[in-house]
């Protein structure tokens, strides 16, 4: 059986490499919703699926759906997924490692001729990452029968609107409500992914056990003062938008700055900006997350209420629009147990840790149980960076757990 682990490995890395060829910024990796990259990666991972006796599908938001059937064709599903778009400027593993570790067990599987007492599904998601619409989980809300149809309206920086690049790209809207997964039809989600942290690293442990997903809050915010020249206007009488921005992000990195939180202005722009103009207009992005919900909605409500000072101190109109209120999740005690059973039967130690990072396995609370293995991530555990790194070793241990995981599922 170990050399199943190494040839395992080696075929994960190996379609992780081929995937990250289907991208908008070569020779690095950005893959966003809808683009032609985000097609070809698409059309990809259906063939894999398909080569591997998957009945595969390529769904109205974009999903790769493919099933290994049971023999008992009416038999409930476990399903397997995670995301294949990715954030720009990306790292390899990121969402994609847990297709490409679900593929290579279902290849093995395949290839012995082994049937699982239940229809395996393994489920490629559009789009979790958020990055072109602002809207993460877009593909998984579908499945899980929780898309918000407000997103049809969301527009990308080209003023194209979700409902528009989904029917350019041929998918009619309207449909994507049947996509939603019934709650008796799945017995179980599961998702590998890379930690995206130094934990394991550092505890030099392959894999562990995610025992709940923090909860995170996400707000556009706009911020609209008044332009003008930068050498006449008087510094007393501005109302400079982008002053107004640091100053919000000055508090949210203080506020944050607490156990158990964390919070991100990941996006900073000051739109028509030139170096002789005082900034009449900013928008930012807000990111706020904690496991404990208590906490993450008191800092929001903290950030909202400093917004609101800084707009009347400076006289500047500033308006945050909430794009996302994801409450942190538990995961499945019984899948834990499962996961860390297949994982001591590795002969490995079982290290159970929270996820800081934010996965599709959310949508999935309260429709089935969910559990998550990660797998460590090296370069200090860096992510959403092209220095994203997976050793091939553990990748394997991954697929050979996650198949452990699948053959003793009940
Ligand atoms: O932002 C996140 O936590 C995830 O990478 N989308
Ligand atoms: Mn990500
Ligand atoms: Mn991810």
């Amino acid at each position: 059986m170990a050399g199943a682990a190494a040839d395992f490995g080696a075929r994960a890395m190996a379609l992780a490499e081929r995937l990250a060829q289907h991208t908008e910024t070569p020779p690095g990796l950005s893959c966003t919703y809808f683009s032609a990259a985000h097609r070809a990666a698409a059309a990809d991972l259906a063939a894999l699926m398909h080569a591997a006796g998957m009945e595969t599908r390529i769904d109205a938001v974009g999903n790769v759906a493919g099933r290994y059937a049971a023999k008992d064709k009416t038999a409930r599903a476990v399903m397997v997924g995670s995301h294949y778009d990715t954030v720009l400027n990306a790292g390899k593993y990121d969402g994609r490692l847990g297709i490409v570790v679900a593929l290579t067990v279902v290849e093995h599987l395949a290839r012995a001729g082994e049937r699982l007492p239940y229809n395996l599904d393994v489920v490629a998601f559009s789009e979790e990452e958020g990055v072109r619409f602002s809207a993460s989980y877009i593909g998984s809300s579908a499945i899980a029968g929780r898309f918000d149809p407000g997103f049809l309206e969301l527009r990308d920086t080209r003023g194209i609107s979700l409902g528009d690049a989904l029917r350019q790209a041929g998918s009619d809207p309207a449909t994507i409500p049947a996509l939603a997964r019934r709650k008796d039809d799945l017995a179980a989600y599961l998702e590998v992914h890379i930690e995206q942290g130094p934990v394991l690293l550092d505890s030099d442990q392959p894999l562990g056990v995610v025992t709940a997903i923090a909860g995170n809050s996400r707000y556009n915010v706009s911020i609209d003062g008044v332009a003008g020249h930068a050498g006449t206007v008087p510094m007393a009488f501005r109302h400079d938008a982008a002053a107004a921005a640091a100053e919000i992000v000055l508090f949210v990195e203080s506020r944050c700055n607490r156990t158990g939180l964390a919070g991100t202005v990941g996006r900073l722009a000051v739109p028509d900006g030139a170096i002789n103009v005082v900034p009449g207009r900013c928008e930012l992005s807000l990111d706020i997350r904690s496991g404990d919900d208590v906490l993450r909605k008191a800092a929001v409500a903290d950030i909202l209420t400093e917004i609101d000072a800084v707009a009347r101190r400076r006289g500047v109109g500033i308006a945050a629009t909430p794009v996302l209120d994801a409450r942190a999740v538990p995961c499945s005690p019984r899948l834990q147990d499962a996961l860390a059973s297949a994982i001591a039967r590795e002969g490995l130690p079982v290290q159970r840790l929270p996820s800081g990072a934010g996965h599709d396995a959310v949508m999935f609370d309260g429709l089935t149980e969910i559990g998550m293995l990660f797998v460590r991530c090296g370069n200090g555990g860096v992510s959403h960076n092209p220095r994203e790194t997976v050793a091939a070793a553990d990748a394997g241990i991954a697929a050979r757990v996650l198949l452990d995981v699948l053959r003793n599922f009940q």
